[in-house]
C-alpha cells in the first residue's frame, strides 16, 4: 500500500515534524491560578502524543498581565518565575517523544480588566462587541512594551525547552486588531495603510527572532477573514503573509479566521444556545426569564447570520496564501476527513493541517487515520467545548 502523504515528514524551519497533522492551539483552562502548566495539562497533551500527532501547539499563553484571557485558567509566560513549571511540562512531553510549540498571545480588547487588573489595550478606543469594555488606545510606549513582552515570552519558551513558538496574530486578539481596519482607526504610523497596520507585527517578529536566535522555529497565526465590516479579507491576508515572509524572521504561517464578536466563524458549526446560557459569562448569570426570552427571539436571528460549516472552510484562502509565499502553510478550520486532508496536501494547497475540536473529542485521530480504522473525525462541531472554555477546562461535551 502506498504511503499516505499525511504521514510523510516535513519541516517548519529547523524542526522536522514526522507527519502533517498538528494539534491547533486550543485554550485548555488547565493551568493553575498563576498560569503555570499542571500535571493535568501534561496528561491532556500526552493523549495527542500517544495518538500520533506530529506537533502540539499549546493553547494560548499570555505574554503580559494586560493580555491575560478572561477564559478559565489561562497558561501564562509573563515571568521568568514560570519557566521551571513550563520546563517540567516540556521535558515530560519530550520524554514520550512529542514535539511542542508554545502559542504566545496578548488578548487585547477580548478580555475584561476585572481579569487582567489593568486597562484593556487596543489600537483604537473601540470596544469588542462581545466583551463590551472600552479599551485604551495604545501609546507608542504601550506598543514598545507589548513588542518587548512577546520577545521576552518567546525567550522564556526557548529556555523552557519548547520546540518553537507561535505568535497569535489572529481571532481578534491584540495583534490582529492592528491588522484589521474594523478595529484599527489610527492615522499615525500604526494605522491606515496595511504597511502601517502590519508594523507592530513586523516589530514583534524581529524582536522575537533577535532573542531566540536564527534556528529557533517561529510561526504566526493569521486571519484570512473576520466576518466584520472593513475586516480582514483573504486578499489582504495574502499581502500580510508576504510581509511576514519579507520580514525574514518567521518559519511558518497558520491560517484561520474569525473574532469573538463575529460569532461562530473561527469554529463553525453548531450554535449551542443551552451551553451558552449554562456556561458562558455574562449569559449564564441571566435570570430564567431573560434566558427564555433571548432563546426564543434573539438566538434564531443570530444563528441565521453564522457562516455555515463546510469541510476545510479556510482552505481556499489558505491556498491563495500558499501560492504567494514560500514559507510552509498550516491550515486550520474544519479539517475532518482523511481524504480531504490528503487531497489538500497532495494538491499543494497547504503543507500541514491543524485541528482543534476533532482532537478534543478524539486525541488518537491521527493513529486511526494511519491504521485505516477511521475515515473522518467523529466531532460534530457542536461548539460546546468552545463555549464552556469560558468557565471550565477543556473537554468534549458530547462524549
Ligand atoms: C476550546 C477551543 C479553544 C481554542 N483556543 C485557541 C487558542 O488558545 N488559540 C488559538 O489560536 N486558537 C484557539 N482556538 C481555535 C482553534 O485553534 C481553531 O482555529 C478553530 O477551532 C478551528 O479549527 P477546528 O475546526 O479544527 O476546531 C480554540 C478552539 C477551541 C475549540
Amino acid at each position: 500500500m502506498a504511503m499516505s502523504i499525511l504521514f510523510t515528514a516535513a519541516h517548519i524551519g529547523t524542526m522536522e515534524i514526522p507527519n502533517r497533522m498538528i494539534r491547533a492551539a486550543s485554550h485548555e483552562g488547565l493551568a493553575d491560578e498563576r498560569g503555570r502548566p499542571t500535571d493535568e495539562q501534561f496528561r491532556f497533551y500526552k493523549g495527542f502524543v500517544d495518538g500520533g500527532i506530529g506537533l502540539i501547539i499549546t493553547g494560548y499563553a499570555g505574554v503580559m498581565q494586560s493580555g491575560k484571557s478572561a477564559l478559565f485558567n489561562m497558561t501564562m509566560i509573563d515571568s521568568d518565575e514560570l519557566i521551571p513549571s513550563h520546563s517540567r511540562l516540556v521535558d515530560a512531553i519530550h520524554q514520550i517523544g512529542g514535539k511542542i510549540l508554545l502559542q504566545v498571545a496578548h488578548c487585547g480588547r477580548q478580555t475584561w480588566s476585572s481579569e487582567t487588573g489593568e486597562p484593556l489595550l487596543a489600537p483604537s478606543a473601540i470596544s469588542c462587541g462581545f466583551y463590551r469594555e472600552m479599551p485604551k488606545e495604545m501609546t507608542d510606549d504601550d506598543i514598545s512594551n507589548v513588542v518587548e513582552s512577546f520577545a521576552k515570552a518567546s525567550s522564556r519558551a526557548k529556555k523552557a525547552g519548547y520546540d518553537g513558538v507561535e505568535i497569535h496574530g489572529a481571532h481578534g486578539y491584540l495583534l490582529s486588531t492592528f491588522l484589521s481596519l474594523h478595529s484599527n482607526r489610527r492615522s499615525d504610523k500604526w494605522g491606515g495603510s496595511l504597511e502601517n497596520r502590519f508594523r507592530i507585527i513586523g516589530k514583534v517578529l524581529r524582536a522575537v527572532r533577535e532573542t531566540v536566535g536564527k534556528d529557533y522555529p517561529v510561526s504566526i497565526k493569521l486571519n484570512t477573514y473576520e466576518n466584520a465590516p472593513h475586516g480582514t479579507s483573504p486578499e489582504e491576508c495574502v499581502l500580510t503573509a508576504k510581509m511576514v515572509e519579507d520580514a525574514g524572521c518567521c518559519d511558518a504561517v497558520e491560517l484561520s479566521c474569525g473574532t469573538n464578536e463575529g460569532g461562530f466563524v473561527m469554529a463553525r458549526g453548531g450554535f449551542p444556545s443551552d451551553a451558552i446560557f449554562n456556561y458562558m459569562r455574562p449569559y449564564c448569570t441571566y435570570s430564567h426569564t431573560a434566558k427564555l426570552f433571548l432563546k426564543t427571539f434573539a438566538v434564531p436571528f443570530i444563528k441565521k447570520r453564522q457562516p455555515p460549516f463546510t469541510e476545510g472552510y479556510n482552505l481556499a484562502a489558505a491556498a491563495m496564501v500558499k501560492d504567494a509565499i514560500s514559507l510552509p502553510v498550516i491550515t486550520v478550520g474544519g479539517m475532518r476527513s482523511k481524504k480531504f486532508i490528503e487531497e489538500a496536501i497532495a494538491t499543494g494547497k497547504t503543507d500541514f493541517v491543524s485541528l482543534a475540536r476533532p482532537l478534543i473529542c478524539e486525541p488518537d485521530l491521527p493513529n486511526k487515520f494511519r491504521a485505516g480504522i477511521s475515515a473522518a473525525a467523529l466531532c460534530k462541531n457542536c461548539n460546546e467545548c468552545v463555549v464552556a472554555s469560558d468557565t471550565r477546562h477543556i473537554r468534549c461535551y458530547r462524549k
